[in-house]
């Protein structure tokens, strides 16, 4: 199948190179839908003319782990695994517009894309909802799904989320949605935690303030039993000796990610806690806290998201009105202005937080 495309996701990992396996020419985004222009011959279930959103997880619907609904660890359609499987053990899916470590499949950043096993994960969305209620069915699924749910929610304890970009402002809507009584994001900027005070959650600026001072002050000294981790490698920091640490054993190639967020994770989740880490890590963290994430028996949940499973849903729920996803969309501009955008939003420049690129 091919389709023409809007396309939101700017993976700053990528673009700053902190993910192995990008090639000169790649086209980037996992975050599309379109028009079907073309259909293979093996295409079952989609004719010329439907609305499609097309999840980036690409998977086969027929290997154990699609039947298992394990869709982004799908054994099939990634066609460079054997790199993928050096490099990891055992590699996942195949992924759009995500490096050759995951296949090496053009993105949708672009004006047409080609889906390979079109039939099982692209989503069919009616014409009553508009394009940017339904783009993010794809990434909002992770935070709607995942962590939320594995985060099961005990009323009086908080849910905490680290980072307010648009993963993070996802969760803060999911949970919620979900029945959360209360909710706390951290971030350093403004606009992003203005925004997601206004989906419900308490904010903390780990720049003006201590999170773990903050944290033990709103959990009466227990700390949060549900910790989301909506950052990444990418973790800023600014007064701990850990970050210093960090940038400058990535600066040497000791290390490649960043881990001060899984490290505050650690420490300030509650014994028996669960710590969901949705923000995407590339290859060797240092100095993890061992002891105390065997010791406090904390659960971990992470991974792509297996976007399918939780479609159906979010589907329902943003056509029932329970939910908008395009709040947001700071930014819609024309596709030949992306290499301006990636830099407006690296930089956090203009308010920027979700950017929808139109060909
Ligand atoms: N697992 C999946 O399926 C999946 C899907 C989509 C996105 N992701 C990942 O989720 C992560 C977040 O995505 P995004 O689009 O929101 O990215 P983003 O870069 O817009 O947001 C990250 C936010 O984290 C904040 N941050 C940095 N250091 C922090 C710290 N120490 N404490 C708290 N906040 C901090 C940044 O200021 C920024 O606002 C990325 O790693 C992305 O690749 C994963
Ligand atoms: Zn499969």
């Amino acid at each position: 199948m091919s389709v023409a495309a809007p396309s939101a996701a700017l993976d700053l990992h990528l673009y700053d190179h902190y993910i192995p396996g990008m090639s000169c020419g790649d086209v980037l985004g996992h975050e599309f839908m379109g028009e079907v222009m073309e259909v293979g011959s093996e295409t079952k279930n989609l004719k010329v003319g439907d609305r499609v959103v097309v999840p980036f997880t690409i998977a086969c619907g027929e290997c154990e782990q699609c039947q298992r609904g394990n869709y982004s660890v799908c054994e099939r359609s990634n066609r460079n695994k054997s790199l993928a499987d050096k490099v990891f053990g055992h590699g996942g899916a195949g992924l759009f517009g995500y490096s050759q470590l995951t296949g090496g499949y053009a993105g949708g950043q672009a004006e047409f894309v080609r889906v390979p096993f079109a039939d099982t994960p692209h989503i069919k969305v009616p014409d009553t909802l508009t394009d940017e209620q339904v783009l993010f069915l794809g990434i909002f699924s992770q935070p709607a799904g995942r962590p939320p749910r594995s985060a099961t929610f005990n009323p009086p304890i908080p849910v905490v989320i680290w980072g307010a970009g648009p993963v993070g402002q996802f969760c803060v809507r999911s949970a919620v949605l979900l029945g959360a009584k209360q909710v706390v994001v951290i971030d350093n900027v403004p606009e992003r935690l203005s925004m997601a005070a206004a989906g419900g959650a308490l904010t903390i600026n780990f720049a003006h303030e201590s999170v773990l001072g903050r944290l033990q002050e709103l959990t009466h000294g227990k700390g949060p039993e549900k910790c989301i981790d909506a950052v990444g490698l990418e973790a800023h920091a600014t007064r701990s000796l850990d970050s210093v640490y960090d940038r400058v054993k990535q600066a040497m190639w000791l290390e490649t990610d960043r881990a001060h967020v899984l490290r505050e994770m650690i420490y300030v989740c509650r014994p028996a806690g669960i710590l969901s880490i949705p923000g995407v890590y590339g290859g060797l963290v240092d100095k993890i806290p061992m002891g105390a994430l065997m010791n406090k028996g904390l659960t971990v949940r992470t991974g792509q998201t297996h976007v399918k499973r939780w479609t159906d849903d979010l589907l329902r729920r943003i056509d029932e009105g329970q939910i908008d996803p395009s709040f947001v969309i700071t930014h819609s501009v024309d596709l030949a202005q992306g290499p301006e955008m990636y830099q407006t939003f690296r930089d956090k420049q203009d308010g920027c937080v979700k950017v929808i690129l139109k060909p």
